[in-house]
């Protein structure tokens, strides 16, 4: 492991102070955690510094050709103050993958998982206590190298920010309208559709922004080929529920493998459903969700959690899934998952690490 070297924020901010008001990744820590990487002599120079911002050359790899990955994780409040974390190293190895997808090195996780623990020890009060808030946690690799040729770097920028943060979405638990696009696609099989990569973000943003005008929360993309099976919502996975039976789409090399994802099916697992990853045809779901075959729909994510949806609108029609409101197996799930993740659940998954 790298030694890791903290260098204090003499000017830290005033943490804030009404905790219903944090929203989603707007407000960061004192400190983040830094490592570079360098072609021929790895990773080094791993350090806790001030939060701010970076001197990148104009022509640096990022800016222009996108190579870049992230991941998102929480760490959670306990009510007897305790913090903890929910598969951490789970979203490591994820982001190794994504890494490896997109020609970056692999990361140095003994290193920078201990950087992440003692970052968070040091911005422990940044934690917030409410319920339902948290502390989001955001590693992010980005190519550095200052060239235009179109090649993989050299040399890597790691770093990981915090930002404490309640609800993803602005109503919280309360069901969202979902938009199925049938224009635009986030991903076909063999791009980059199942890693982490900022460019499958940025590949979203247009259809969201189209959905938004016309009042919807999110977009539901549908496979790039036919655009006829259901993938994922891009900030989130999803899933939906036919009586006993909670089914998602199977992972099909364009659809991110969520960590809650997999968590929700699991638990569901466990908690005695009926548990299936299938191909899933748009038409045959909108079918089911009009003949009340189809129970309940939600996603699946770690900063939107379980998050029910209340329709599907395809093509200028709207499908209300059961009666628009919460199911009771999304809030089964949400209330198992959030108990282990808040530590008043026993974690018999093992699932914890205490910070
Ligand atoms: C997450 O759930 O952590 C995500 O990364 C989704 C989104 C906020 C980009």
């Amino acid at each position: 492991m790298l030694s890791i070297n903290t260098q204090l924020n003499t000017a830290p901010k005033a943490k804030p102070q009404d905790e219903s008001k944090l929203g989603f990744g707007s407000i960061f820590t004192d400190h983040m955690f830094v490592c570079d990487y360098t072609e021929g002599k790895g990773w080094h120079d791993a350090r806790i510094v001030p939060y701010g911002p970076f001197q990148l050359d104009p022509s640096s790899a990022v800016l222009h050709y996108s190579q870049t990955i992230f991941e998102g994780m929480k760490c959670y409040r306990r009510k007897d103050g305790e913090l903890q974390l929910f598969r951490p190293k789970d979203n490591f190895a994820r982001m190794n993958r994504s890494a490896q997808r997109m020609g970056m090195p692999q990361l140095d996780t003994e290193t920078f998982l201990e950087g992440l623990l003692r970052l968070l020890r040091l911005e422990k009060d940044w934690v917030p206590h409410t319920p339902g808030t948290s502390l989001y946690i955001r590693p992010t690799l980005i190519a550095t190298d200052a060239k235009l040729g179109v090649h993989a770097s050299h040399k890597y920028l790691f770093y990981i920010i915090l930002s404490p943060v309640g609800a993803y979405y602005p109503g919280g638990l309360a069901p969202n309208d979902i938009y199925v696009e049938d224009e635009y696609v986030r991903a076909v099989r063999g791009g980059i559709g199942e890693t982490k990569a900022g460019a499958n973000y940025a590949a979203s943003l247009l259809a969201g922004m189209h959905a938004e005008k016309k009042g919807f929360v999110q977009v539901l993309w549908l496979d790039g080929v036919e655009q006829r099976y259901i993938e994922e919502v891009g900030s989130m996975n999803i899933l939906f529920v036919y009586g006993n039976k909670v089914v998602t789409p199977k992972l099909s090399g364009s659809i991110l493998p969520g960590i809650t994802r997999d968590s929700v099916l699991k638990l569901a697992k466990h908690l005695g459903y009926e548990v299936a990853e299938e191909r899933m045809d748009i038409h045959e779901v909108l079918e089911d969700i009009q003949s009340g075959k189809l129970t309940e729909s939600f996603g699946s994510g770690t900063a939107a959690v379980i998050s029910p949806v209340k329709t599907f609108s395809y093509k200028d029609k709207v499908y209300q899934v059961g009666n628009g409101g919460i199911g009771p197996v999304a809030q089964q799930l949400y209330d198992t998952l959030t108990g282990i993740q808040y530590g008043t659940v026993e974690d018999t998954l093992g699932w914890i690490t205490s910070v």
